[in-house]
C-alpha cells in the first residue's frame, strides 16, 4: 500500500490534520477531522464496550481462568510529582538523543542505524534513519557523494557487515550523521526525560513543577484502593482508563504512529499472585483477538513475547501485538499495544516507596542518607480475601493499546483500490476504505436518485428515521455514481438509493461497498436490515 495515498486521502476527507495546520503544523501533534474524530470514537467505544461494558462478569469468558469484574475510571492529566518518581519514570523515562552539529537535527540514538564503508583507506561509519532496503540504498547513496564516486565507480567502496544500530559505535567521530556533508558532526549520546513539564498555580515556581501524564495507568494504581472501598468489585478484576498521554518524543515521526500528544486505552487487571501468569495468557490473546474482529488481517499481526533480555525488572512477561504498517521496510512490525506482567510493583511503589528495579527481590531503593529515595503514600493499598482471609499485594496484568496507533493501523489496513464502473458502464479506479462497519465513522447514506418526483421526499424521511439510531448521510447532490465514491472513500458501508421503484412499491435499493453487490429491502426493513449488518 502506498502510504502517501493514505495520507493524501486522510487530510482531502476530513480524517487527520496537521496540528495548527494554518501556523506551518506543529511536529508531533495531529488533529482528527470531522470523519476521523467518528472513527477514533468509534474505536475508543468498540473497545470500552468489549472491554468493560459488555463484559459479562457472572460467566468466565473463552480463555478466562475465572469470571471477574470490570469498571472504569477517568483520572486527571495532572497529578500529584510523586506519582511519578514512584512509578520510576522521574527517573527512568528517558530516551538517548544525539544532534547534528551540522543539520541541526536531533535524532534518537536507539533508531539509527548504519554500516562501515571503506574506499581509499579512508573508514566511516555511514548512519541512515531507515532500516532494510531502504536504508541500504540511502547509505549507498551517501557513500558515493562522500567519497565522489559515481554510480558505475560504487563496487570501489569495501563495505562491513549488515546494518547495525548507532548504539553499537563508539567511535563517533567516525560516523556520517543521516543529514551530513561532513563527518564527526553527531554529539555523543545526551539523556532527554520524556515527560511534558508545567507549573501548576499563577505564582507557581520550580517547587510547583508537575508533569502531563505520560501514561494513564498511574492514575488507576493510585486509585485502587478508592475503587476497591467504593465498588463491590473482587479481586479478579479490572479497571479500565481511557486517555490523553504526553510524551515529548525525540523524533515523531510515521503520520501519527509517534506522536507527542496520543491517546491510551489502558487496563489494569489486579489478580491473585498464583494465577497470574494464566491471567497474563488470557490477556493477551484475548486483546490479539480484539483486532483480528475488527478486521486487522491475520498476516500483518504478530504477537511478539519479548525476550529475556527486554523485560522490566519487574516483569515476568510482556508481549507486544503489533501490526505491519506499511511504512516499515518488509517484514518489520510496529507495535500496537503491549501486554505486561507487571507482578506487585507499581502498588508496591507507591505504598512502600519507589522500588529499586536491580534489587531481588525487589526492595526499596535508598538515598545516600539511607532514607527511600522517592517516598510512597504509606496507605495501605493491600487486599483481604473476604473468604480466605487472605490478605496480598495483587499482581497485575496490563493491556495498554494506543488509540491513534488502532486508528492508524484500521486506516492502513482499509486502504485499497480496486476496478468500479462508472455511470457509463465504464471500469474506473475506485479508492475505498474498507472499514469494519463498527468503526465506520458514516454508517450509510441516502441517496435520491433524481431530485423529483417525491424522491428526496422518501430518503428525507428514511434519513431522520435512521439518525435517531446511527450517524447517517443525506446526499443529493451530482451523479449517484459520483456519490458513491465519496461514500467509498469516507469507508460508508452501505448506500441506500431511493428511486423510481421505490414510489410504486416502498422498496429502495441497498449497496455495499465492499462486494459492490445491490439488493433491494423495503422501506419499512431497511433499519432492521442495517442493524443485523453493523453488528
Ligand atoms: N502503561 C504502559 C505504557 O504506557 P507503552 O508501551 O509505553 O506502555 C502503550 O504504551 C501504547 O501506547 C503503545 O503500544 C502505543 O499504542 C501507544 N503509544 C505509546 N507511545 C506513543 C506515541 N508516542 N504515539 C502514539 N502512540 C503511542
Amino acid at each position: 500500500m502506498d502510504m502517501d495515498k493514505l495520507v493524501s486521502l486522510c487530510k482531502r476527507r476530513g480524517f487527520l490534520f496537521q496540528s495548527s495546520d494554518i501556523y506551518g503544523g506543529l511536529q508531533g501533534f495531529w488533529d482528527y477531522g470531522p470523519l476521523g474524530v467518528e472513527l477514533k470514537r468509534n474505536i475508543k467505544e468498540a473497545w470500552w464496550r468489549d472491554m468493560v461494558t459488555s463484559h459479562d462478569e457472572l460467566e468466565p469468558p473463552v480463555g478466562a481462568p475465572s469470571a471477574y469484574d470490570m469498571t472504569g475510571l477517568d483520572c486527571t492529566i495532572i497529578m500529584h510529582p510523586q506519582v511519578w518518581k514512584c512509578s520510576g519514570h522521574y527517573d527512568l523515562f528517558h530516551d538517548f538523543m544525539v544532534d547534528c552539529r551540522e543539520s541541526k537535527k536531533r535524532y534518537r540514538h536507539d533508531q539509527l542505524r548504519g554500516r562501515w564503508a571503506e574506499y581509499d583507506g579512508r573508514r566511516v561509519f555511514i548512519a541512515c534513519e531507515g532500516g532494510g532496503e531502504e536504508g541500504l540504498a540511502q547509505t549507498h547513496a551517501r557513500a558515493l557523494k562522500l567519497f565522489n564516486l559515481r554510480a558505475k565507480q560504487a563496487e570501489r567502496i569495501a563495505w562491513t557487515g549488515e546494518l547495525i544500530s548507532l548504539t553499537e559505535i563508539d567511535a563517533l567521530a567516525q560516523v556520517l550523521g543521516p543529514d551530513a556533508k561532513a563527518v564527526g558532526t553527531l554529539t555523543d549520546p545526551r539523556e532527554f526525560n520524556l515527560m511534558f513539564k508545567t507549573i501548576v498555580g499563577a505564582l507557581g515556581g520550580e517547587e510547583d513543577a508537575a508533569f502531563l501524564r505520560p501514561e494513564t495507568a498511574q492514575g488507576i494504581f493510585v486509585n485502587f484502593k478508592n475503587v476497591v472501598d467504593s465498588t463491590r468489585v473482587k479481586i479478579p478484576f479490572g479497571i479500565a482508563q481511557i486517555g490523553k498521554s504526553f510524551r515529548n518524543e525525540i523524533t515523531p515521526r510515521n503520520f501519527t504512529f509517534r506522536s507527542r500528544e496520543f491517546e491510551q486505552m489502558e487496563i489494569e487487571f489486579f489478580c491473585h499472585p498464583e494465577s497470574s501468569a494464566d491471567w497474563y495468557r488470557y490477556w493477551r490473546d484475548r486483546r490479539l483477538r480484539w483486532y483480528r474482529e475488527l478486521g486487522l488481517a491475520e498476516e500483518r499481526l504478530i504477537l511478539r513475547e519479548h525476550e529475556e533480555h527486554e523485560l522490566s525488572h519487574y516483569s515476568n512477561g510482556t508481549a507486544d501485538i503489533e501490526y505491519a504498517f506499511p511504512f516499515l521496510p518488509a517484514g518489520e512490525f510496529g507495535e500496537l499495544e503491549g501486554i505486561a506482567h507487571r507482578g506487585d510493583f507499581d502498588l508496591r511503589s507507591h505504598m512502600e516507596g519507589k522500588l529499586d528495579e536491580k534489587s531481588r527481590p525487589l526492595q526499596v531503593q535508598l538515598g545516600e542518607d539511607g532514607k527511600p529515595l522517592h517516598r510512597g503514600s504509606g496507605k495501605d493499598l493491600t487486599y483481604r480475601d473476604e473468604v480466605s482471609n487472605d490478605r496480598y499485594i495483587p499482581h497485575v496484568i496490563e493491556p495498554s493499546a494506543g488509540a491513534d496507533r488502532a486508528a492508524l493501523a484500521f486506516l492502513c489496513e482499509a486502504f485499497s483500490e480496486d476496478e468500479a464502473p462508472d455511470e457509463k458502464g465504464k471500469m474506473q479506479t475506485r479508492t475505498v476504505l474498507k472499514l469494519h462497519p463498527r468503526l465506520a465513522p458514516i454508517k450509510a447514506a441516502m441517496f435520491p436518485l433524481v431530485k423529483k418526483d417525491g424522491m428526496p421526499e422518501k430518503a428525507r424521511a428514511l434519513y431522520r428515521t435512521l439518525k435517531q439510531r446511527w450517524n447517517v448521510f443525506y446526499d443529493e447532490k451530482g451523479a449517484v455514481g459520483r456519490r458513491y465514491r465519496r461514500q467509498d472513500e469516507a469507508g460508508t458501508p452501505f448506500c441506500i438509493t431511493i428511486d423510481g421503484q421505490t414510489l410504486d412499491d416502498d422498496t429502495v435499493t441497498i449497496r455495499d461497498r465492499d462486494s459492490l453487490k445491490q439488493w433491494r429491502c423495503s422501506l419499512s426493513d431497511c433499519e432492521a436490515e442495517l442493524a443485523e449488518r453493523l453488528r
